[in-house]
């Protein structure tokens, strides 16, 4: 009889979860172009109309690009990881950090997205992080697109919403795989891939007020996302033998406010729509409940001869996800509205909220990975989770940040709850283990970090670097493979 597994294995990968976007800065050096990320703005708490600010229209566009739109664009400077890698390294290396999770800001390499060359000085910048890495023995687990559409694809094909895109996309995917073989083994295609459906901008560099019919571009730009996902998988299987490829949620476990079975039928729903992702890059094929949907709502995916065998050949070895929190949906249009980053829902009573609304929900993360077991039955990677918090200073410097240790404790033990469940869990990078630019609200005062950066919303700040009360915490847990907690 098999043995039943009792805690973390002991190759478990413990580690943090970044983007370039977010962390590196240096926006527009060494030939650097633009990103989507680059002319997200940030915008006072008092003059926010939504929760989030990731959109960007066409007029909007055009201000920021001439200079008429004046605002300050936190993910330009991001927190220097550009020049201080090396100490930012260091210090995840003294927690005892597995893996290192980050993004290559696509536009370091393709300064346009379309160009013929990549740029050699932003190759060089990955490879010198890469090794950085490895001096300490820690894995690379790199993401090729968070958020990180070139901008001069948006201006010249409205990023995603274009086919073309998907070629410049597998272009890049073979540059980056070709030059850094032996230096990195786990790879995500695209972070999040379903924040398209919130913010087309912020997901694929599309201006969604420039299209016919938005519901249509969006699906048909995701699509084009499936499909560049699946060649960049049989490029790295062709390329680095041996290496995986996973896709990435934003999970959204989403429970019936009651058991009225309307309700029910409506978080089946909600459900459904946020594993279609899923589905499409593990499954290899659009799932029927998509068809009505479709339907219903004149959308008409547009395929080219050889996507569907391409997205059935090459699915995704692991499937990674971020978890912040669960939703609770009622068909009833009562209801007290929950806040989240993405995504709304109404209030559950079980559960307490981070200070900016998100519904903490621990066994949600158990509830999450078991579900994600059932369906698909490979490897799960939790590559975000964690808490958003305000961090006081002190007079003398430290940070006791015992709010972050119990929500990332929590989520910890159920983990471990569903490893013994059965789960195959191979790794946890929580987010933003130095603090770094918000993306929802690209404010820094929203901070996840074991490590404090002196930074404000503003942009005032030393940029120095100092340990919060966690970092000694996470320390342990990595040591002791999640027994001390
Ligand atoms: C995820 C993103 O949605 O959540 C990250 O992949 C992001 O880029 C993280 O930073 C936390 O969200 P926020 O808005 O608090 O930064």
């Amino acid at each position: 009889m098999a043995q039943v597994r009792k805690g973390f294995p002991e190759d478990f990968l413990w580690g943090g979860a970044t983007a370039a976007n977010q962390l590196e800065g240096a926006y527009n050096e060494d030939g650097k172009g633009m990103s989507a990320a680059d002319v997200i703005a940030w915008i006072p708490k008092e003059q926010r109309t939504g929760d989030h600010v990731m959109e960007v229209s066409s007029e909007r566009l055009e201000d920021i690009l001439s200079g008429k739109f004046e605002a300050r664009f936190p993910k330009r400077d991001g927190v220097d990881f550009y020049h201080r890698y090396k100490e930012d390294i260091a210090l995840f290396a003294e927690m005892g950090f597995k893996v290192f999770r980050l993004s290559i800001h696509w536009s370091r390499i393709f300064p346009n997205g379309d160009d013929a060359q990549p740029n050699e000085a932003g190759l060089q910048f990955y490879d010198d992080v890469f090794d950085e890495l490895h001096k300490y023995g820690i894995e690379p687990l790199v993401t090729l697109s968070h958020y990180e559409t070139p901008l001069g694809l948006t201006q010249k094909y409205n990023g995603w919403a274009s086919r073309e895109v998907v070629g410049f996309f597998a272009n890049y995917a073979e540059t980056v795989f070709k030059r850094y073989k032996d230096k990195v083994k786990y790879w995500i295609s695209f972070n999040e891939i379903n924040v398209m459906t919130i913010s087309p901008f912020t997901g694929g560099g599309v201006v969604i007020d420039q299209a016919e019919n938005q519901l249509q571009t969006t699906y048909q730009a995701l699509h084009h996302q499936f499909v560049a996902s699946s060649l960049a998988t049989q490029l790295l299987h062709e390329i680095i033998p041996g290496a995986q490829m996973g896709c990435m949620l934003a999970r959204m476990e989403t429970y019936a406010n009651t058991c009225n079975p309307e309700d029910v039928l409506k978080a089946q729903k909600e459900n459904q729509m946020n594993l279609f992702f899923t589905d499409v890059h593990a499954r290899g094929e659009y799932p029927k409940y998509m068809e009505r949907f479709f339907n219903e709502n004149n959308v008409v995916i547009q395929k080219e001869p050889g996507d569907d065998e391409l997205l059935k050949e090459y699915t995704v070895d692991y499937i990674s996800f971020s978890y912040y929190m669960s939703l609770t949906v009622t068909a009833s249009p009562e209801g007290e509205r929950a806040k989240g980053n993405l995504f709304g829902g109404v209030k559950n009573p079980y559960l307490k909220a981070s200070d900016w609304g998100w519904q903490i929900d621990p066994i949600g993360l158990r509830i999450t990975l078991n579900n994600f077991y059932d369906r698909y039955q490979k490897p799960l990677f939790i590559v975000e989770n964690g808490l958003g918090a305000y961090d006081k200073v002190e007079e003398d410097g430290s940070i006791h940040d015992t709010y972050r240790m119990d929500y990332l404790r929590q989520h910890i033990e159920q983990m471990k709850e569903a490893i013994i469940d059965g789960v195959d869990l191979i790794g946890y990078t929580s987010w933003g283990p130095i603090d770094l630019v918000s993306m929802s609200t690209s404010e820094m005062s929203k901070r996840y970090g074991f490590i404090y950066v002196d930074l404000d919303d503003v942009g005032n700040g030393t940029l120095k670097r100092s340990k919060k009360d966690s970092f000694n915490w996470y320390k342990k847990v990595i040591a002791s493979n999640g027994e001390e907690l």
